[in-house]
């Protein structure tokens, strides 16, 4: 990140201060921006929550969380002291108006120059409209950009309730003051690819139905659902990641080149290709997209309980803990050329990775001889746990006679910069302290991803699924996810740290 910046003084008004996220994600951050001195020299973190706490208890709450999360590891006495002052705490409910009164007062500095104020929910989504609302009794806010939101995710529950929430929080503020979350967009990994394929000029003649036959976006991880069991059996995969995390990485391989790095520039790209995206018809819907559901299994050794049995879940629940779709986008980029998308959790490791599966050579000069399995090339962009690109080519092996053998060329993150990379949201609260909303969901955004993947919400909440559960916790989910690409003559690509040496 650049320190050159001068960043304007600032007050975070964190709500749901009590909550998880806060403790892991937020206040981590903060930290570690605080101590890369990319904070204001004049900033301060206001806490807001229900439950009634002491300064001293919510900072020892956090502190805990830095020493748990933060990339750095346990924070070091003084270095916590010095960010702990900046800390307050106001208990409050969310909907007393005089929270607010004493909210928007919070600008009346003696700073030289008037901090911004940024509202960040991170309180469980039923919030949000409540505190829109009363900051909604404050006109002079909208439009004056020292005022901005961060909203998290799950942003509306459909395409339904994410339009009237967007309509409710624009009555509110302008578009350029809020910022849609979506964290995947600040791993330094998933901007890459934007590096990657505008900041080269071999991969653009090759990057469309000419040369690629598929994509595949795996994003699967080795938890379940952990403590979360109330907020995810609402959700359920396709909600939880499809619709953001996995729909942004689609955009960001199949959108077309911005004349210019900026946020609107880019975000226009994005949005172009969720619209092209073919509509699924709900008839359609068994054919296209698969859902899963975790029985009792075993990760690394340890036995897992079925996700009907995870704590504060319906005991005969339908949500899906695991999701597959296979997408089209219908441009003259991509006509005819299938994305397959899938993410589960209790699945046999965390990885995200994306995949671009090339055709195969027109014709094999080496087909009489003896070669080995022959591979097309297959592009990965890593995005985690390994960071990194590898293309995987055809190469003779050494010996008398022509043996091909795949080979990687690669390159690795860690090797290459030899620094430890921003955790996202450190990007994503630099951004939004320096007012860029390019790694931001803007709400034509949000709602067209929504429109993709409602009629898949609606057939399968019109239909319980019987076969649940139809994977054991630490596979690769249900065998259906398997016919998915099968029917196509396909299969899922293991993931490359999956491989056999
Ligand atoms: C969140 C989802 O948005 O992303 C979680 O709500 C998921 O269910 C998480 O575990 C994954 O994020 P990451 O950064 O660990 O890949």
């Amino acid at each position: 990140m650049n320190k050159s910046f001068q960043m304007e003084p600032v007050i975070i008004v964190l709500f749901g201060a009590s909550g998880d996220l806060s403790a892991r994600k937020v206040i981590p951050a903060l930290y570690n921006l605080h101590l890369d001195g990319l904070l204001p020299e004049q900033y301060e973190i206001v806490g807001v929550a229900r439950s009634s706490l002491q300064d001293e208890m919510v900072r020892e709450r956090f502190h805990q969380g830095v020493d748990q999360y933060s990339r750095r590891g346990s924070a070091k006495k003084e270095e916590w002291d010095s960010f702990a002052e900046h800390i307050h705490y106001i208990q409050s409910n969310y909907d007393d108006p005089t929270l607010y009164e004493r909210l928007t007062k919070l600008g009346n500095t003696d700073w030289e120059i008037p901090p911004n104020i940024v509202f960040y929910m991170a309180t469980p989504p039923n919030l949000f409209t409540v505190v829109i609302d009363q900051l909604g009794c404050f006109p002079e806010l909208k439009g004056d950009i020292r005022y901005r939101i961060v909203i998290e995710k799950p942003f509306g529950h459909d395409l339904r309730s994410a339009k009237a929430l967007n309509q409710r929080l624009l009555q509110v503020f302008e578009e350029k003051q809020i910022y849609r979350i979506d964290h995947y967009l600040g791993k330094e990994t998933v901007q890459n690819i934007l590096a990657f394929r505008f900041g080269n000029a071999m991969w653009e003649p090759i990057w469309n139905r000419n040369f690629i036959d598929h994509v595949q976006i795996t994003v699967s991880e080795k938890i379940g659902i952990g403590r979360r069991g109330r907020y995810y059996d609402s959700a359920g995969a396709l909600r939880d990641m499809i619709q953001n995390h996995l729909m942004q990485l689609l955009c960001l391989i199949a959108m077309e080149a911005p004349t210019a790095f900026t946020a609107d520039q880019i975000r226009n790209k994005k949005v172009d290709v969720i619209h092209a995206i073919r509509t699924i018809n709900k008839a359609d819907v068994p054919a296209v997209a698969v859902r899963g559901q975790y029985g009792q299994g075993w990760i690394d050794g340890k036995q897992v309980p079925a996700y009907r049995n995870e704590k504060d879940v319906d005991r005969n629940s339908n949500t899906e803990t695991f999701a597959a779709l296979k997408l089209f986008v219908d441009n003259w980029r991509w006509q005819g050329v299938p994305f397959y998308l899938r993410t589960g959790k209790c699945m046999p490791g965390r990885v995200s990775e994306i995949s671009l599966q090339f055709r195969p050579v027109p014709h094999h000069p080496f087909a009489h001889l003896n070669t080995q399995v022959f591979q097309a090339n297959r592009l990965v962009l890593q995005i985690e746990p390994n960071e990194g690109v590898v293309l995987r080519t055809q190469a003779k092996e050494p010996g008398m006679g022509m043996k091909l053998k795949p080979v990687d060329m690669s390159y690795c993150y860690k090797d290459v910069f030899h620094q430890a990379s921003p955790d996202a949201y450190e990007t994503l609260l630099v951004d939004i302290m320096r007012n860029d909303p390019g790694l931001f969901m803007r709400a034509d955004q949000v709602e067209a991803a929504w429109g993709v993947i409602d009629p898949v919400l609606e057939v399968w909440s019109e239909n319980t699924d019987l076969n649940f559960p139809n994977y054991q916790a630490g596979q690769w989910g249900p065998p259906e996810a398997e016919s998915l690409v099968a029917q196509d003559r396909r299969t899922w690509l293991l993931p490359i740290s999956f491989e056999p040496k």
